[in-house]
Protein backbone atom coordinates (compact mmCIF):
# COMPACT_ATOMS: atom_id res chain seq x y z
CA UNK A 1 0.00 0.00 0.00
CA UNK A 2 2.43 2.03 0.80
CA UNK A 3 4.91 1.35 -2.60
CA UNK A 4 1.89 1.74 -4.54
CA UNK A 5 0.42 5.12 -2.85
CA UNK A 6 3.88 6.96 -2.37
CA UNK A 7 6.72 5.15 -4.04
CA UNK A 8 8.21 5.77 -7.74
CA UNK A 9 5.80 6.14 -9.48
CA UNK A 10 3.10 5.91 -6.86
CA UNK A 11 -0.24 7.06 -7.12
CA UNK A 12 -0.02 10.23 -5.08
CA UNK A 13 2.91 11.28 -6.15
CA UNK A 14 1.70 13.58 -9.31
CA UNK A 15 -0.06 17.29 -8.76
CA UNK A 16 -3.41 17.41 -7.83
CA UNK A 17 -4.64 13.83 -8.17
CA UNK A 18 -7.39 13.33 -5.93
CA UNK A 19 -10.24 15.73 -7.72
CA UNK A 20 -9.55 13.25 -11.01
CA UNK A 21 -10.24 10.16 -8.78
CA UNK A 22 -13.02 10.92 -6.45
CA UNK A 23 -14.85 13.64 -4.78
CA UNK A 24 -13.92 15.50 -1.02
CA UNK A 25 -15.60 18.32 0.59
CA UNK A 26 -12.78 20.57 -0.92
CA UNK A 27 -14.31 19.88 -4.17
CA UNK A 28 -17.82 20.95 -3.53
CA UNK A 29 -17.46 24.51 -3.79
CA UNK A 30 -16.78 27.59 -1.64
CA UNK A 31 -19.02 26.83 1.71
CA UNK A 32 -16.71 24.12 2.91
CA UNK A 33 -13.91 27.03 2.66
CA UNK A 34 -16.39 29.60 4.34
CA UNK A 35 -16.77 26.93 7.10
CA UNK A 36 -13.69 26.23 7.83
CA UNK A 37 -12.75 30.55 8.23
CA UNK A 38 -15.39 30.29 10.69
CA UNK A 39 -13.62 27.84 12.67
CA UNK A 40 -9.98 29.42 12.13
CA UNK A 41 -11.53 33.04 13.00
CA UNK A 42 -12.74 31.50 16.25
CA UNK A 43 -9.12 29.93 16.71
CA UNK A 44 -7.28 32.98 15.56
CA UNK A 45 -9.83 34.75 18.42
CA UNK A 46 -9.03 32.25 20.88
CA UNK A 47 -5.41 32.61 20.80
CA UNK A 48 -5.55 36.72 20.82
CA UNK A 49 -4.84 37.37 17.04
CA UNK A 50 -1.07 36.31 17.01
CA UNK A 51 1.20 37.66 14.47
CA UNK A 52 2.00 34.41 12.90
CA UNK A 53 -1.46 32.95 12.85
CA UNK A 54 -1.06 30.25 10.33
CA UNK A 55 -3.33 27.63 8.86
CA UNK A 56 -1.53 24.18 7.99
CA UNK A 57 -4.06 21.48 5.32
CA UNK A 58 -2.22 18.69 5.70
CA UNK A 59 -2.61 16.34 2.47
CA UNK A 60 -3.73 19.49 0.87
CA UNK A 61 -4.39 17.37 -2.28
CA UNK A 62 -5.38 19.64 -5.59
CA UNK A 63 -5.05 22.37 -2.27
CA UNK A 64 -8.13 23.71 -3.50
CA UNK A 65 -9.17 24.49 0.11
CA UNK A 66 -6.44 26.23 0.64
CA UNK A 67 -7.46 28.64 -3.04
CA UNK A 68 -10.45 29.56 -1.76
CA UNK A 69 -9.53 30.45 1.67
CA UNK A 70 -6.49 32.80 -0.25
CA UNK A 71 -9.98 34.45 -1.89
CA UNK A 72 -11.31 34.86 2.10
CA UNK A 73 -8.63 34.94 4.55
CA UNK A 74 -7.49 38.09 5.79
CA UNK A 75 -4.25 38.66 4.07
CA UNK A 76 -1.97 38.35 7.88
CA UNK A 77 -2.69 34.55 8.11
CA UNK A 78 -0.44 32.17 6.66
CA UNK A 79 -2.14 29.72 4.25
CA UNK A 80 0.09 26.22 4.43
CA UNK A 81 -0.41 23.23 2.12
CA UNK A 82 1.60 20.43 3.36
CA UNK A 83 1.64 17.29 0.98
CA UNK A 84 4.11 14.55 -1.11
CA UNK A 85 3.16 15.34 -4.11
CA UNK A 86 4.44 18.76 -5.74
CA UNK A 87 2.90 22.63 -5.91
CA UNK A 88 -0.53 22.46 -7.69
CA UNK A 89 -0.25 24.31 -10.47
CA UNK A 90 -2.42 27.59 -10.53
CA UNK A 91 -2.37 28.11 -6.91
CA UNK A 92 -2.40 31.46 -5.50
CA UNK A 93 1.27 32.61 -4.92
CA UNK A 94 0.25 33.46 -1.21
CA UNK A 95 -0.10 29.89 -0.54
CA UNK A 96 2.69 28.29 0.39
CA UNK A 97 3.36 24.49 0.24
CA UNK A 98 5.98 22.20 1.67
CA UNK A 99 6.53 18.52 2.25
CA UNK A 100 7.19 18.00 5.87
CA UNK A 101 4.93 19.19 9.04
CA UNK A 102 5.49 22.98 9.90
CA UNK A 103 6.51 22.94 13.76
CA UNK A 104 5.44 25.30 16.57
CA UNK A 105 2.24 26.57 14.85
CA UNK A 106 0.12 29.06 16.36
CA UNK A 107 -3.46 28.05 14.45
CA UNK A 108 -5.50 25.93 12.79
CA UNK A 109 -3.90 22.28 11.07
CA UNK A 110 -6.55 20.38 9.16
CA UNK A 111 -6.27 16.81 8.08
CA UNK A 112 -8.79 16.39 5.87
CA UNK A 113 -9.45 12.68 4.35
CA UNK A 114 -5.69 12.19 5.24
CA UNK A 115 -5.71 9.22 8.03
CA UNK A 116 -7.33 7.38 5.08
CA UNK A 117 -4.38 6.84 2.82
CA UNK A 118 -2.02 6.57 5.42
CA UNK A 119 -1.03 2.44 4.99
CA UNK A 120 -2.48 -0.19 7.23
CA UNK A 121 -1.59 -3.86 7.84
CA UNK A 122 -4.52 -6.04 7.01
CA UNK A 123 -4.73 -8.80 9.43
CA UNK A 124 -7.40 -11.83 9.18
CA UNK A 125 -8.45 -14.31 11.70
CA UNK A 126 -7.37 -17.98 10.59
CA UNK A 127 -7.05 -21.39 11.12
CA UNK A 128 -3.68 -20.39 11.53
CA UNK A 129 -3.70 -17.96 13.86
CA UNK A 130 -4.04 -14.12 12.74
CA UNK A 131 -2.17 -13.56 9.33
CA UNK A 132 -1.22 -10.69 7.11
CA UNK A 133 -3.45 -10.49 4.06
CA UNK A 134 -1.49 -9.90 1.07
CA UNK A 135 -2.69 -8.65 -2.07
CA UNK A 136 -0.79 -8.79 -5.88
CA UNK A 137 -1.25 -5.97 -9.12
CA UNK A 138 -3.96 -7.88 -10.32
CA UNK A 139 -6.17 -7.52 -6.90
CA UNK A 140 -5.41 -11.30 -5.76
CA UNK A 141 -5.48 -12.18 -2.14
CA UNK A 142 -3.54 -14.88 -0.20
CA UNK A 143 -2.91 -15.37 3.04
CA UNK A 144 0.54 -14.18 4.31
CA UNK A 145 3.15 -14.80 7.45
CA UNK A 146 1.87 -14.53 11.02
CA UNK A 147 1.01 -11.52 12.02
CA UNK A 148 4.00 -9.44 13.78
CA UNK A 149 3.88 -8.95 17.71
CA UNK A 150 3.18 -5.28 17.45
CA UNK A 151 0.06 -5.65 14.78
CA UNK A 152 -0.99 -8.34 17.28
CA UNK A 153 -1.13 -5.54 20.50
CA UNK A 154 -2.79 -3.11 18.25
CA UNK A 155 -5.57 -5.62 17.11
CA UNK A 156 -6.18 -7.21 20.78
CA UNK A 157 -6.39 -2.97 22.47
CA UNK A 158 -8.15 -1.29 19.33
CA UNK A 159 -10.09 -3.87 16.95
CA UNK A 160 -10.19 -7.41 18.56
CA UNK A 161 -10.64 -10.43 16.00
CA UNK A 162 -13.28 -12.48 17.62
CA UNK A 163 -13.92 -14.63 14.93
CA UNK A 164 -12.72 -16.77 12.12
CA UNK A 165 -12.52 -14.46 8.94
CA UNK A 166 -12.82 -11.51 10.57
CA UNK A 167 -10.70 -8.75 9.77
CA UNK A 168 -8.32 -5.62 11.30
CA UNK A 169 -6.87 -2.80 9.73
CA UNK A 170 -3.85 -1.88 11.71
CA UNK A 171 -3.73 1.37 12.16
CA UNK A 172 -0.61 2.42 14.21
CA UNK A 173 0.70 4.47 11.53
CA UNK A 174 -1.61 6.35 11.32
CA UNK A 175 -2.07 6.71 15.66
CA UNK A 176 1.98 7.79 14.82
CA UNK A 177 1.73 10.15 12.10
CA UNK A 178 -1.23 11.54 14.30
CA UNK A 179 1.13 12.36 16.89
CA UNK A 180 3.81 14.12 15.46
CA UNK A 181 1.20 16.18 13.42
CA UNK A 182 -0.01 17.29 17.05
CA UNK A 183 3.24 17.58 18.81
CA UNK A 184 3.94 20.15 16.49
CA UNK A 185 0.65 22.31 16.89
CA UNK A 186 2.30 24.97 19.33
CA UNK A 187 -1.02 26.33 20.44
CA UNK A 188 -4.98 26.10 18.56
CA UNK A 189 -6.84 23.29 17.37
CA UNK A 190 -5.52 20.44 14.83
CA UNK A 191 -8.70 18.41 13.27
CA UNK A 192 -8.78 15.17 11.27
CA UNK A 193 -11.66 14.62 9.42
CA UNK A 194 -12.81 10.98 7.68
CA UNK A 195 -14.70 8.36 7.71
CA UNK A 196 -14.60 6.28 11.17
CA UNK A 197 -14.48 2.79 10.82
CA UNK A 198 -16.76 0.31 13.06
CA UNK A 199 -15.10 -2.68 14.04
CA UNK A 200 -18.19 -4.29 15.05
CA UNK A 201 -19.95 -3.51 11.62
CA UNK A 202 -17.00 -4.41 8.99
CA UNK A 203 -16.07 -7.41 9.55
CA UNK A 204 -14.15 -8.64 6.40
CA UNK A 205 -12.78 -4.85 6.60
CA UNK A 206 -13.02 -1.67 4.77
CA UNK A 207 -10.15 -1.29 2.57
CA UNK A 208 -11.19 -0.22 -1.26
CA UNK A 209 -9.81 1.12 -4.44
CA UNK A 210 -10.85 4.61 -6.05
CA UNK A 211 -10.25 5.10 -9.60
CA UNK A 212 -11.45 7.59 -12.57
CA UNK A 213 -14.72 8.29 -9.64
CA UNK A 214 -15.34 4.12 -9.24
CA UNK A 215 -15.25 1.80 -6.32
CA UNK A 216 -12.45 -0.99 -7.61
CA UNK A 217 -11.05 -4.06 -6.48
CA UNK A 218 -8.17 -3.03 -4.13
CA UNK A 219 -4.74 -3.56 -5.78
CA UNK A 220 -1.21 -2.10 -4.90
CA UNK A 221 -0.91 -1.24 -8.67
CA UNK A 222 -0.37 2.49 -8.12
CA UNK A 223 -2.77 3.58 -10.70
CA UNK A 224 -5.56 3.98 -7.57
CA UNK A 225 -6.37 5.40 -4.64
CA UNK A 226 -6.25 2.51 -1.92
CA UNK A 227 -8.24 3.51 1.25
CA UNK A 228 -9.32 2.10 4.76
CA UNK A 229 -11.72 3.45 7.13
CA UNK A 230 -10.01 5.62 10.07
CA UNK A 231 -10.65 3.73 13.59
CA UNK A 232 -10.96 7.22 15.45
CA UNK A 233 -10.41 5.18 19.39
CA UNK A 234 -6.70 4.91 18.83
CA UNK A 235 -6.42 8.23 17.85
CA UNK A 236 -7.78 10.04 20.97
CA UNK A 237 -5.24 11.60 23.07
CA UNK A 238 -6.62 13.72 26.51
CA UNK A 239 -9.53 16.34 26.30
CA UNK A 240 -10.09 15.38 22.30
CA UNK A 241 -13.95 15.56 21.54
CA UNK A 242 -15.07 13.26 18.24
CA UNK A 243 -18.59 14.72 16.79
CA UNK A 244 -20.16 13.72 13.31
CA UNK A 245 -19.38 16.36 10.32
CA UNK A 246 -23.12 17.90 10.10
CA UNK A 247 -22.49 18.53 13.60
CA UNK A 248 -19.57 20.18 13.26
CA UNK A 249 -20.75 22.28 10.49
CA UNK A 250 -23.84 22.98 11.97
CA UNK A 251 -22.08 24.48 15.23
CA UNK A 252 -19.93 26.91 12.49
CA UNK A 253 -23.33 28.11 10.71
CA UNK A 254 -24.00 25.92 8.10
CA UNK A 255 -27.37 25.96 6.81
CA UNK A 256 -29.12 24.08 3.86
CA UNK A 257 -32.09 25.80 3.93
CA UNK A 258 -33.64 26.30 0.53
CA UNK A 259 -33.67 30.39 -0.21
CA UNK A 260 -36.72 32.99 -1.01
CA UNK A 261 -37.14 34.01 -4.22
CA UNK A 262 -36.67 37.81 -3.62
CA UNK A 263 -36.78 39.25 -7.22
CA UNK A 264 -32.98 39.39 -8.09
CA UNK A 265 -32.41 36.18 -9.85
CA UNK A 266 -28.16 36.16 -9.62
CA UNK A 267 -28.38 36.16 -5.75
CA UNK A 268 -31.16 33.58 -5.87
CA UNK A 269 -28.61 31.64 -7.63
CA UNK A 270 -25.99 32.37 -5.35
CA UNK A 271 -28.17 31.16 -2.71
CA UNK A 272 -29.52 28.32 -4.28
CA UNK A 273 -25.40 27.06 -5.23
CA UNK A 274 -24.52 27.45 -1.28
CA UNK A 275 -27.85 25.69 -0.03
CA UNK A 276 -27.23 22.35 -2.42
CA UNK A 277 -23.16 22.70 -1.48
CA UNK A 278 -24.59 22.77 2.16
CA UNK A 279 -26.82 19.78 1.38
CA UNK A 280 -23.62 18.00 0.80
CA UNK A 281 -21.71 18.96 3.02
CA UNK A 282 -24.30 18.08 5.40
CA UNK A 283 -25.65 14.87 4.65
CA UNK A 284 -25.63 12.14 6.84
CA UNK A 285 -25.72 9.48 4.35
CA UNK A 286 -22.33 11.13 2.88
CA UNK A 287 -20.04 13.59 3.54
CA UNK A 288 -21.75 14.76 7.01
CA UNK A 289 -21.27 11.20 8.00
CA UNK A 290 -17.69 11.76 8.34
CA UNK A 291 -16.13 12.21 11.82
CA UNK A 292 -14.23 14.81 13.31
CA UNK A 293 -11.91 14.59 15.54
CA UNK A 294 -11.13 17.76 16.99
CA UNK A 295 -7.69 18.48 19.55
CA UNK A 296 -7.29 21.29 21.33
CA UNK A 297 -4.19 23.03 22.92
CA UNK A 298 -4.41 26.04 25.37
CA UNK A 299 -7.74 26.81 23.49
CA UNK A 300 -11.54 26.07 23.50
CA UNK A 301 -14.08 26.52 20.66
CA UNK A 302 -17.48 25.93 19.18
CA UNK A 303 -16.54 22.07 18.40
CA UNK A 304 -16.29 21.25 22.52
CA UNK A 305 -19.74 20.90 23.90
C1 LIG B 1 -7.41 11.57 -0.07
S1 LIG B 1 -6.35 12.90 -0.49
C2 LIG B 1 -7.21 14.25 0.29
C3 LIG B 1 -6.84 15.59 -0.27
C4 LIG B 1 -7.52 16.80 0.35
N1 LIG B 1 -7.27 16.91 1.78
C5 LIG B 1 -9.01 16.81 0.09
O1 LIG B 1 -9.77 16.67 1.07
O2 LIG B 1 -9.41 16.93 -1.07
C6 LIG B 1 -5.00 12.60 0.62
C7 LIG B 1 -3.79 13.48 0.40
O3 LIG B 1 -2.87 13.26 1.47
C8 LIG B 1 -1.56 13.24 0.95
N2 LIG B 1 -0.68 12.55 1.91
C9 LIG B 1 -0.70 11.26 2.27
N3 LIG B 1 0.22 10.99 3.20
C10 LIG B 1 0.85 12.16 3.46
C11 LIG B 1 1.89 12.56 4.34
N4 LIG B 1 2.48 11.68 5.16
N5 LIG B 1 2.28 13.84 4.34
C12 LIG B 1 1.70 14.74 3.52
N6 LIG B 1 0.69 14.43 2.67
C13 LIG B 1 0.27 13.16 2.64
C14 LIG B 1 -1.72 12.57 -0.39
O4 LIG B 1 -0.63 12.84 -1.26
C15 LIG B 1 -3.03 13.17 -0.89
O5 LIG B 1 -2.84 14.36 -1.60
Amino acid sequence: MAESLYGEPGFYRSPAVPAQHFRTAAHTGSTWAGAIAVLATEVNEALRTPRDFTLVDVGAGGGELLAELAKIAPARWRLVGVDVAERPPGLPGRVEWQRGFPEGVAGLVLAVELLDVVPVNVIEFTDQGVCVVEVDEDGFERLGDPADLGDLEWAARWWPLRALGERAEVGSRRDELWRDLTAGLGAGLAVAVDYAADPDRVLGGTLSGYRDGRRRLPAPDASMDLTAHVLFDSLLQKGDVTLSQREALRRLGVKADPPDYRGDSDAYLAELTRASEAAELLNPLGLGGFTWLAHHVGIKTSLID
